[in-house]
């Protein structure tokens, strides 16, 4: 018998937080967040095979250091939806990556969210986008975000509950990545914002540093901790502002990714090369479209 296969292949797109402020620690330990997050053209690429034969979950990826096993956010989402759907699921996933790890973009949650939006076409939609949503909170408090296809939404609770975000005026069309060779672990990150904070988060959104926009507030309150620590973050986001062409800078997430906004009439080119002449090859320089829509493939 020639067993059935079916593949879907999605685009898995990056994000920047153009705005995050925490409110307060919670309960369960996470913080209470209010974050802008947009969708960038930065974007891995997931491919799901399934196959009607009995077998289990495997993950291929083309970048060697990601570690491939049950710990992979990709593996956890295809586990939790067998789960979900009570069906033994034999499914093949290859990632192919250009979002780094560790880099506040987001790039395993949006596998993970991913993996979730092509195995429910797979097997015939048996779940809604909020059942998606509630399976992604149990992944990660970015995966939700992710599962929808709004290029802005407005997340709070720990990040998990999302609407599409009506900003007063368009946001910036593109942005300027920079990613050093070191990551930032998010858990550190958020643990040195308790530290500093102390229990009173005024402490920390008096050192956050606000820019007024017509859309909005570039702000992230997680940059005094983790600027404290990884210096190379601020002197990088005080260089891009200086240069002409750039309205601002800001750190992504819990970094260690900083992005910097074009003004309209920006020399994208001569702004690249700056970056090339001042940056080593570690480090990942990615000019980028905000609020892209993914592109599918289907077969
Ligand atoms: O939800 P996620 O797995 O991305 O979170 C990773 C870690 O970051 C959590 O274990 C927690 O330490 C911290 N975190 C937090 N508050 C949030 C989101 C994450 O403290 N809203």
């Amino acid at each position: 018998m020639i067993p059935h296969v079916r593949e879907v292949t999605l685009a898995s797109p990056a994000k920047i937080n153009l705005f995050l402020r925490i409110l307060g620690r919670r309960a369960d330990g996470f913080h209470e967040l209010e974050t802008l997050i947009v969708k960038i053209s930065l974007a891995d690429t997931v491919r799901v095979m399934v196959s009607d034969l009995p077998g289990d979950i495997s993950i291929t990826c083309d970048n060697p250091d990601i570690p491939t096993g049950a710990d992979n956010l990709a593996h956890r989402a295809a586990t939790l939806f067998s789960q979900a759907i009570n069906r033994q699921i034999n499914c093949r996933i290859y990632l192919k990556k250009n979002i780094p790890s560790g880099a506040g973009l987001g790039g395993g949650s949006s596998n993970a969210a991913t993996v979730l939006l092509a195995l429910n076409k797979l097997y015939g939609e048996p779940l809604n986008l909020t059942q998606l949503c509630y399976l992604g909170a149990q992944i990660g408090s970015d995966v939700p975000v992710f599962v929808h296809g709004w290029p802005a939404a407005l997340c709070t609770g720990r990040g998990e509950l999302i609407s599409p975000a009506n900003t007063q005026a368009p946001l910036p069309s593109h942005c300027l990545l920079i990613k050093p060779a070191f990551p930032v672990p998010t858990p550190w990150a958020y643990k040195a914002y308790a530290e500093m904070a102390q229990g009173d988060s005024q402490r920390v959104t008096a050192l956050a540093r606000v820019r007024q926009f017509a859309w909005g507030e570039l702000r992230n309150d997680l940059e005094p901790p983790v600027f404290a620590k990884y210096l190379w973050l601020p002197a990088t986001v005080q260089w891009l502002e200086s240069l002409e062409g750039i309205s601002a800078a800001a750190m992504s997430g819990s970094g260690s990714t900083v992005f910097a906004l074009l003004s309209p009439s920006a020399d994208t080119q001569s702004l690249l090369n700056a970056c090339y002449k001042r940056f080593s090859p570690s480090t990942m320089i990615s000019l980028c479209q905000i609020g892209a829509a993914p592109t599918t493939s289907n077969n």
